[in-house]
């Protein structure tokens, strides 16, 4: 446990309950984030990436079920045990201090909503206040201009003295609107302009932040239908949805599988910057060790529902331990090299290899290996694995 920390996962264990058998999709995982990095979670298709930041966001679709395990979210001196939260509690967690880029945007966006109201939804759902604020503060400027306009500026003077602008009932008015900004009453009353106000603040943030993610025309784009948007501009008003609250914890799930190359340097870079901009910490997911390579500052490497490997970005090029981290690094296509591959697959998670799961598909297997799970230790400075050719042989 480090005062460094911004994520603490401790022995995650979920299950899967399918008519075929009970999938063991999670087998107690370890996971540390520190603040401010950008932590790559990598390892072959099904071995359980998705499910371990779906867990963190307590989003594991049924049949599945968190088990055990804890985890917990820090800032500053604040702990939140994730899994112990209660409903309300947690809304407020997911976009505001975590949230989350899917894996495919446009099943993501919900296609009859135009960009700017996905936007706003998120907006007002965690930054009512901010906005409320705003929307008063911009009402009794424009209120006060026009009372100097038309009634001259001593007029105005006295109104702001007295603290009549904005009136009692229009604040209540503002109130009611945030409560239920879908409401008969809150639509009927934001056909006045004054009512109005707000909507046009949370329109000015919705651009702001699409402007941040680099998307060009943003006010026509907020316009915009899912449909109408291009590949690499659904991932980024995904990516500006994620962000509209800058949450402490990003979690990217493949962002960029389905862009051609170009796009996805382009996304890659976008993200580099938004941590150096905003300083967030982000989980991203992927199994291109070429993406590792380029983005991130640490690594944890996952086969079979275990992490079995973490390190930093350097480390795990110069001096992978795992057996299954050295071939994953060994399969990375080269020019002029005859293409690698790990023998075997991955092993089903409904009854998994006892001991070791990497048993069956290992070169170095040992009799300890078909018996004992390894114990995730620390072989070398901040570098953690979970092999028993490495420390004392585990229990
Ligand atoms: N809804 C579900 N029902 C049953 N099993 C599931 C479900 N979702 C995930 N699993 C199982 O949990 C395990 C981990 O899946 P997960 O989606 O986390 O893999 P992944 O590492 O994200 O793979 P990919 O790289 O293909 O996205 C797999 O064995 C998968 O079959
Ligand atoms: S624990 Fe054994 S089977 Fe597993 S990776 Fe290490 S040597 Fe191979
Ligand atoms: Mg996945």
């Amino acid at each position: 446990m480090s005062q460094n920390n911004i994520l603490e996962v401790e022995n995650l264990n979920v299950k899967f309950y399918t008519y075929a058998g009970v999938v063991e999709a999670l087998d107690y995982v370890n996971l540390t984030m520190r603040k401010g990095e950008i932590l790559g979670l990598v390892g072959e298709t099904g071995c359980g990436k998705s499910v371990t930041s779906l867990s963190i966001m307590r989003l594991v679709p049924p049949p599945g079920k968190i088990e055990g395990g804890d985890i917990t979210l820090i800032e500053g001196s604040k702990r939140q045990p994730v899994l112990k939260l209660d409903d309300a509690s947690l809304r407020k967690m997911r976009g505001k201090d975590i949230s989350m880029i899917f894996q495919e945007p446009r099943a993501y966006l919900n296609p009859v909503y135009s960009v700017e109201n996905q936007i706003a939804e998120v907006l007002i759902e965690h930054r009512k206040e901010e906005f409320l604020k705003m929307a008063i503060e911009s009402h009794r400027k424009r209120t006060l201009e026009n009372l100097a306009k038309t009634k001259g500026a001593k007029a105005a003077g006295d109104a702001e003295r007295a603290g009549k602008v904005p009136s009692t009932f229009e604040i209540s008015t503002y109130k009611r609107l945030l409560r239920n900004p879908h409401s008969r009453i809150a639509r009927f009353l934001s056909r006045f302009s004054r009512q109005r106000i707000f909507a046009d603040e949370v329109r000015k943030e919705v651009v702001r932040i699409l402007k941040s993610v680099e998307i060009p025309d943003p006010e026509r784009v907020a316009k915009m239908y899912p449909h109408e948007l291009s590949g690499g501009m659904a991932q980024r008003v995904v990516i500006a949805m994620g962000l509209a609250c800058n949450p402490a914890l990003l979690i990217a799930d493949e962002p960029t599988t389905n862009l051609d190359v170009t796009v996805q340097a382009q996304i890659l870079n976008l993200i580099r910057q938004l941590k150096k901009n905003l300083g967030s910490s982000i989980l991203y997911i992927t199994h291109d060790l070429g993406v590792v390579a380029q983005l991130c500052d640490r690594v944890a490497v996952m086969y079979a529902g275990n992490i079995i490997e973490t390190t930093d970005v350097f480390e795990i090029f110069k001096n992978p331990l795992h057996p299954y981290a050295k071939a994953l690094l060994e399969s990375i296509p080269r020019p002029g090299q005859a293409f690698k591959s790990i023998r075997g697959l991955v092993p089903s998670l409904i009854n998994p290899p006892e001991g070791c799961r990497f048993n069956d598909r290992c070169s170095y297997a040992m009799e300890i290996c078909l018996k004992v799970k390894p114990l995730f230790i620390e072989a070398s400075k901040d570098h953690y694995v979970s092999c028993h050719l490495y420390g004392e042989k585990s229990k």
